[in-house]
């Protein structure tokens, strides 16, 4: 079992890391003074998956436990599902202080958490996270949010939760495009921050991908350690905490412009591809390092080339995202493995070349 803690304060949490996590769990939130009723904010997949066992560990430590289902899918992580978790939790609760666990992926975490931060002005939170996306990045830094119409994550707030549980054992049911998504953030993380943990994962992705609990463990450790380590200096996004998005600032416009037919990690790894070819053609990022991260793309199962799209689509796109400052794209790029930087200064016709293919 491994800790992390995110230093915030008044606002501090630990991310517990390990396979069998979930039976833990009441133990768990006793030692941070949580009792009595709690509700778990699932969807029906995880629920017959995971329901039971973090139920059975709940109710041996005394817990009153009600399940809230959620059905599975972005389109309910919306303000209407949110109003009807509202009343749900007013039918069975009225005190202020019954926490809420959100047991999912990203979706269940960011519609969970924002009930949870806005309900009665707060009530407290736990993630128990069980994709790798949401062990390796969504459950760690207190993003919580719902889309509005087409646009992602639109309404939210920053409200850190009292405990992450992250149970690695969960990654078992995963099907590989859902594991492949997490790791493009685990190689994000590594870009950013870590030359080390990068080398890790070229040693050890075979280990990896067969789901091997001890580097399984490191893996999602380093990553979860990299993202505290960011949200610490950073909480409130408003300057250090951008570099998370290395890959996503062309992520996002394949998303938009390919209508979602590409999803998020396949487009964060060719994001992070476009990234290293702007810096490399700029004279910054080295031929070796580039090819380094493309071959560990590849390996982890992601693309790395670029889909047909239209790069004048893309660029448009990029601009309607927030990342555009006074007419400029912002880019985070990577310096070498281990290290970004964030710029405005890219020329829109050097991007234009690589979406290109040029
Ligand atoms: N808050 C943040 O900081 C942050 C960061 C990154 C992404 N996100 C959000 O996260 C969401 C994406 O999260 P995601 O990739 O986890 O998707 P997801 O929550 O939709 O989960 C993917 C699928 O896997 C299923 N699933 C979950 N756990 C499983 C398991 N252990 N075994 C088998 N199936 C399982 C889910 O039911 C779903 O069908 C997006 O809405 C995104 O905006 C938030
Ligand atoms: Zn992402």
């Amino acid at each position: 079992m491994k800790k992390v803690k995110v230093n915030l304060g008044r606002d501090s949490y630990e991310v517990r890391i390990g396979a069998g996590a979930l039976a833990r769990t009441g133990n768990w939130l006793k030692e941070i003074g949580l009792t009595g009723r709690l509700v778990v904010i699932t969807n029906p997949v995880v629920d017959g998956l995971y329901g039971e066992a973090l139920r059975e560990g709940l109710a041996g430590e005394g817990f009153e436990v009600t399940v809230v289902l959620v059905p599975d899918g972005e389109e309910h992580k919306s303000l209407e599902t949110a109003g009807r978790l509202y009343y749900e939790l007013t039918d069975l609760y009225a005190e202020r202080h019954t926490p809420v666990l959100a047991l999912g992926g990203g979706v269940i975490g960011d519609l969970a958490g924002f009930v949870a931060a806005t309900y009665s002005r707060g009530v407290p939170l736990v993630h128990v996270p069980t994709t790798l996306l949401a062990q390796v990045d969504s459950s760690i830094g207190g993003k919580v949010a719902v889309d509005h119409g087409r646009l992602k994550n639109k309404v939210g707030v920053f409200y850190q939760p009292r405990l992450v549980i992250t149970d690695i054992g969960t990654l078992s049911t995963l099907d590989a495009g859902q594991f492949a998504n997490g790791l493009a953030e685990a190689v994000k993380s590594a870009v950013i921050w870590d030359g080390d943990f990068f080398s890790l994962m070229e040693d050890n992705l075979e280990g990896i991908k067969s789901l091997e609990d001890g580097i399984l463990e490191e893996v999602v450790f380093r990553s979860a350690r990299i993202k505290a380590g960011v949200v610490e200096k950073d909480e409130k996004d408003l300057g250090l905490r951008s570099i998370l998005n290395f890959g996503h600032t062309v992520g996002h416009a394949l998303e938009t412009v390919s209508a979602f037919a590409v999803c998020h990690g396949e487009a964060v790894a060719m994001g992070m591809m476009a990234a290293a070819r702007i810096s490399n053609r700029m004279g910054i990022l080295d031929k070796g390092e580039l090819d380094r991260l493309g071959s560990l793309l590849e390996r982890a199962g992601l693309p790395t080339g670029l889909p047909a799209l239209p790069a004048g689509e893309l660029i448009g796109a990029m601009k309607h995202d927030k990342k555009v400052f006074a007419g400029q794209v912002r880019f985070v790029l990577p310096r070498s493995i281990g290290e970004v930087f964030i710029t405005d200064e890219v020329s829109l016709s050097l991007v234009e070349d690589v979406l290109g293919g040029r």
